[in-house]
């Protein structure tokens, strides 16, 4: 297993690019499975779950062209299995995303039910009862969810999330766009992935308006052709590296990125005193503004408030900030497993319930850690670039999952950081 060994204290300066977006890429890829015909995605992150996501679109029987890394040519034309099995829904819960695109066109669809994972329960209940809303029949078999749609074809309905849900919102768009008639998603999600999603679909031929609001209109259509898109860039990996800048001391241009996509997130930070530019659309400037950052408090929201994605980041900033700030996860309700983590690093944070206090400023220390998810060993590998002397991070895979060449990127902006593998931790220690 592989570890990350972070030697801190060094401000990062310098240039770096953002890769395209894991989450929308994810339901981009499913929804390929719409079509016969050939869809080629660029901008594709090259990360774990993508990979995972590919081997599923191809265990159905899709051929998958990858002439470049970062481009993925998809062709569903021979589509015989309609079936996600347990092996890959347990590694990644992304999986369920074939539920609705294999339903919508094919009439019918089995995935294995995703167990609850690190961060939570994450139940799929209200992507099924959508489904439901839309004619299909749903039952658990042995551990499975079995979908059909009685006379092969979903019927358009009105649908209503009782929670926002931005996998169920994607899940149901993807299964709505071949449906007979009309279909309405009420309390729908907005994250900007949603809107991407729908562009995407738009271009294959769908007819859906207002994504991006939360009542989202989808005119059925009989089918959809092939077609190109590019995938927006990584609004989480973008406010990660505002961070890595803000809590390092350091000056970063980012660029490819779409600051609109993090509103919340950049208007949070400028109020701690990171100083954040707009260079033009897609390229900003970090850096902190004077030495002293200031504890804000932040509760996190479905989009287009503050993410659950950045939390875990923003809290390992908030250690270095002066004064109280007050963290609420109103999204997963066990997302504070780096909190330990950074306590061994010196942190003063105290957790009740779904709310972190953070007492700063604390002088972080370098220490042996371990990730326990993907967000989570964002922070972590933060904190560690800003503590003193050295900092292992264990089970690293977890940052594989979904950020992109996250060492490289690192070092070429001045980090000290290396992946080793077990035996050469230990002969660092
Ligand atoms: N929920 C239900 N029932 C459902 C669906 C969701 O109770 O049927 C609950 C969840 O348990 C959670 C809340 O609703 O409490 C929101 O969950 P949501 O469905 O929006 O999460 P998700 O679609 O499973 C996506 C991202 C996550 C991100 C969340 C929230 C993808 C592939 N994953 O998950 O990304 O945290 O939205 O924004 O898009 C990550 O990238 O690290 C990550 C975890």
């Amino acid at each position: 297993m592989d570890k990350f060994l972070i030697r801190g204290g060094k401000p990062l300066n310098g240039k770096v690019e953002i890769s395209g977006a894991k989450n929308s890429a994810l339901p981009c890829l499913a929804a390929t499975l719409l079509t016969p015909e050939t869809v080629t995605l660029h901008n594709v992150p090259y990360v774990k779950d993508l990979i995972t996501q590919r081997r599923l679109l191809e265990d159905l029987g899709a051929t998958v062209l990858t002439p470049e890394l970062h481009t993925q040519k998809i062709k569903a034309k021979n589509i015989e299995i309609f079936e996600a099995p347990y092996e890959l829904v347990k590694t990644m819960r992304a999986s369920v995303l074939a539920l609705g695109p294999l339903l919508g066109r094919f009439g019918q669809a089995k995935v294995s039910l995703p167990g609850g994972c690190a961060i939570g329960t994450r139940p799929i209940d209200l992507h099924l009862k959508a489904f439901e809303q839309l004619g299909a029949t749903v039952s658990l078999e042995s551990g499975d969810v079995v979908a059909r749609a009685p006379k092969g074809r979903l019927i358009g309905a009105d649908t209503y999330f009782e929670k926002v849900s931005v996998t169920g919102t994607e899940n149901v768009m993807m299964a709505a766009v071949l449906a007979k008639g009309i279909t309405t998603i009420h309390n729908a999600a907005r994250e900007p992935e949603i809107e991407d999603l729908a562009e995407l679909l738009n271009k294959m031929g769908a007819k859906i308006s207002s994504a991006g609001t939360d009542t989202i209109k989808i005119e059925g259509v009989e089918g959809l052709n092939g077609t190109e898109h590019s995938i927006i860039p990584d609004r989480i990996e973008t406010g990660t590296f505002i961070v890595a800048a803000a809590i390092t001391n350091g000056e970063l241009e980012i660029s490819k990125c779409q600051p609109k996509h993090l509103e919340a997130v950049i208007g949070k930070l400028r109020e701690t005193g990171v100083e954040i530019t707009e260079l033009d659309e897609t390229t900003i400037f970090v850096k902190r503004n004077g030495s002293q950052l200031n504890a804000k408090d932040v509760t996190t929201q479905p989009h287009p408030d503050f993410p659950t994605d950045m939390q875990a980041q923003y809290m390992a900033l908030m250690t270095q900030a002066e004064g109280e700030s007050t963290i609420v996860e109103t999204i997963f309700e066990n997302r504070f497993m780096h909190v330990s983590e950074l306590k061994r690093m010196g942190a003063n944070i105290h957790t009740s319930g779904n709310t972190a206090i953070v007492d700063g400023k604390t002088r972080l220390m370098g220490a042996k850690v371990q990730a326990s998810d993907l967000r989570a060993s964002a922070s972590l590998v933060l904190a560690g670039l800003c503590a003193e002397g050295e900092t292992i991070i264990d089970r690293v895979y977890h940052i594989d999952r979904g950020y992109e060449m996250i060492v490289q990127k690192l070092r070429n902006i001045g980090a000290n950081i290396e992946r080793v593998s077990d035996s050469m931790a230990m002969s660092a220690e």
